[in-house]
Formats: C-alpha cells, structure tokens, sequence
C-alpha cells in the first residue's frame, strides 16, 4: 500500500493522480500535510518562481440575471442594493493600481445584459489605451464572437469557474444554467486564444470527498492558465442558508496545495474566500502553492453590495488600504512582487 507520503511524492514528480490517491491525500493527517505543503511551495518556487502578482479586482457591476443558489448577487436576492461603476471610476482605479505595483485589473460583474458586447468593448479599449494594464474579464457567459470581440479590444483573459463537475449538483446549484454550455464558454476562450481561468467551489451541499477529487482531477484536465476555487459558504439570502462548512478547515487548504503539485505552471491566486475561513487565509495559501493575490480595489461605498457570501474580508477598506495592506503582506512573506504582467506561464 502506497503511503500518503509516496502519492505526495508521485504527484511531485508525474503531475498525475487518480480520485483515490486524491482522496488519500486530503485526509492527511497533521505530518503528511506539513509535507504536502512543503512540496506545494518548493514546486510553485521551482515553476512560478518567488514573485507574487497583484490583480486588483473592481466589482464593477453587481446586479446579476442569474439565481444560482449559493450567490448572495442572485436576481432573486431583494436585499441588495444594486449598482453599476461609471467608465470614469474604472478608469480612476485602473490608474491608481499602476502606482500600487498591480499590473492586471480584473473586471468582475454579476452576468449584467445592460453591459453589451459593444459597451464592455468600449470599456475595455479605454483601459488598454490610457492604461500598460493586462486586463482579465470575469463577467460570465457569453457568446463566442463577444469574447472575440473583447479580446481584440484588448482583453487578456478570462475567469469564468465550473463551479462543480458534477452535471446533477451543477444542475441544483444553478436552476437556469447548464454545465455543457459552461464548458463550452471555455473550450471558445480557449481556441479564441484568450488566457483562460476556472475552478471550483469547495463544499457545496452534498459534495462528496470522491466529488472534489474528481473537480481537482476535471481542472487540471482543462489545461488552463489559471486555476480559481475556494471555499463555499453560506449566504443567508440564498436558497442554501444555514448549510454549514463542509470540511476541517485544513481540508480546504490541501485542496490548493494539490492543485500546485497537479498544475506546476498554473497561476494559482489565494482567493479572497479563504480569508473567511482563517484571518490569515490567504498569506497561508501564498506560502503552500498560491502565487497570485487579488487585491480588492472596488471603491467605497459599493463594497458592502459585492456580498457573494458572509464574512468576506475588506468590506470598510477602500482601495489604498488593500494596496498597501498586502505590500506589508507581501514583504513579511520574505516574497516578492512580480513587475511585469503575469500572463500564462503555458504560452
Ligand atoms: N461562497 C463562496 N464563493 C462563492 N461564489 C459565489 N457564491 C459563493 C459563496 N456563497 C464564487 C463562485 C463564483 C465566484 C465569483 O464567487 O465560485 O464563480
Ligand atoms: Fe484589504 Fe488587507 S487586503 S485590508
């Protein structure tokens, strides 16, 4: 029987696993997760190298045409008080975060039809020419000749997550979306050549410990250029309120570190949904095989409005704190921050 130490040395050195070898090793215990995270970093060291790069995210729209169960944004959700960034207040943060040493935006939305193919171009073409920014899009399904659109106004990247690789727990979560077309969106961002990011969600009710393997294994199958997941947890304005957390919370961190083992060139960022399991969430991730951390640089007063889940960090910070927070962050790692724009290391 192969211990937990030799798949740890397996993944290390084949990038493969099986669902079961997966399983084992998040069920390490105390020991063996103290070397999964040390092979997690010397590997994300060895590929990706000590820097660390800075994509700040501006929310700039949160209402949403779609209900998914977990999402505290969900149309149905009547608590929130929606709102939408004018162009003017993109363009003001774009250009503080060139003087924070961020060298990508991230433009994240609910999936908001008043942003047309045309209007997010424009949106996009005003970054690109007042801006040296990379620019990512995290806005959510569209058609494949929008996407085309958006890169040839400059567009970088896109993050658009599975969520689950399961199609029944897909189909509970998400009442009017469907997996085949999800992975569809993908495949054309992938042909159109745009740097293609996703992931997963970790926990959703009813996922399986054979579940997650199988979404650890579905990620790194796609090959992509960055690779997003975090915890869920439950918003009390959704369908899915009171669900408690899934896992351990270590459990949640195992899964990031056999992400690194599985993907060595992969960007992989500490999300912001760890810091709602542990204060220091993200600074954990970044030394066990994260090597990108996304600033919130959404400007006050809409922080309170981007609420995809409770206890999400930053919320009466405004863009200066988080830019100079995770300098501090950074330095104290002994790491440091990448100058150039991070695009795929698979390219
Ligand atoms: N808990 C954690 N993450 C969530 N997201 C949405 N709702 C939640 C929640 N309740 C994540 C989804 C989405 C990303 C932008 O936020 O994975 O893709
Ligand atoms: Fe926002 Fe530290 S990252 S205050």
């Amino acid at each position: 029987m192969e211990t937990v130490t030799n798949l740890i040395e397996k993944a290390y050195i084949y990038h493969t696993l099986t669902v079961d070898e997966v399983i084992k090793i998040l069920m390490a215990d105390k020991e063996e997760t103290d070397y999964l995270y040390k092979q997690a970093d010397l590997m994300r060291k060895e590929k990706m190298g000590d820097e660390i790069y800075l994509r700040g995210i501006v929310e700039f729209s949160n209402y949403c045409v779609k209900d998914c169960n977990y999402c505290g944004i969900r149309r149905s959700n009547k608590q929130v008080t929606r709102y939408r960034l004018t162009l003017e207040d993109i363009l003001t943060v774009c250009k503080k975060m060139e003087t924070v040493k961020q060298t990508t935006v991230v433009l994240q939305s609910g999936e908001d039809s008043y942003y047309t193919k045309e209007k997010m171009g424009d949106i996009i073409s005003a970054i690109r020419s007042e801006t040296s920014l990379a620019i990512t899009v995290s806005s959510g399904e569209r058609d494949i000749e929008t996407y085309a659109y958006w890169k040839a106004k400059g567009m970088d990247r896109y993050l658009l997550r599975f969520e689950t690789s399961s199609p029944d727990l897909f189909a509970v979560c998400h009442p009017d979306d469907d997996l085949d077309y999800r992975l569809r969106c993908l495949a054309n961002l992938k042909m159109l050549g745009v740097q293609t990011g996703s992931g997963f969600l970790i926990g959703l009710p009813k996922e399986t410990l054979a579940q997650l393997s199988a979404d650890i294994l579905f990620a790194t199958s796609l090959e992509l250029d960055m690779i997003g997941v975090g915890p869920f947890i439950a918003h009390e304005s959704t369908p899915f309120k009171g669900a408690p957390l899934a896992y351990n919370r270590e459990l949640y961190f195992r899964v990031i570190a056999i992400l690194r083992l599985l993907n060595p060139k992969a960007h992989i960022p500490a999300t912001t949904a760890f810091d709602a399991l542990l204060p220091e969430g993200r600074d954990l991730l970044l030394a066990r095989g994260a090597n990108v951390f996304m600033p919130n640089m959404t400007p006050q007063p809409f922080r309170q409005y981007y609420q995809l889940y409770p206890g999400k960090p930053c919320l009466d910070e405004d863009g200066d704190d988080c830019a100079f927070c995770i300098l501090g962050r950074i330095n104290r790692l002994g790491r440091k921050v990448g100058n150039d724009a991070g695009h795929s290391k698979r390219i």
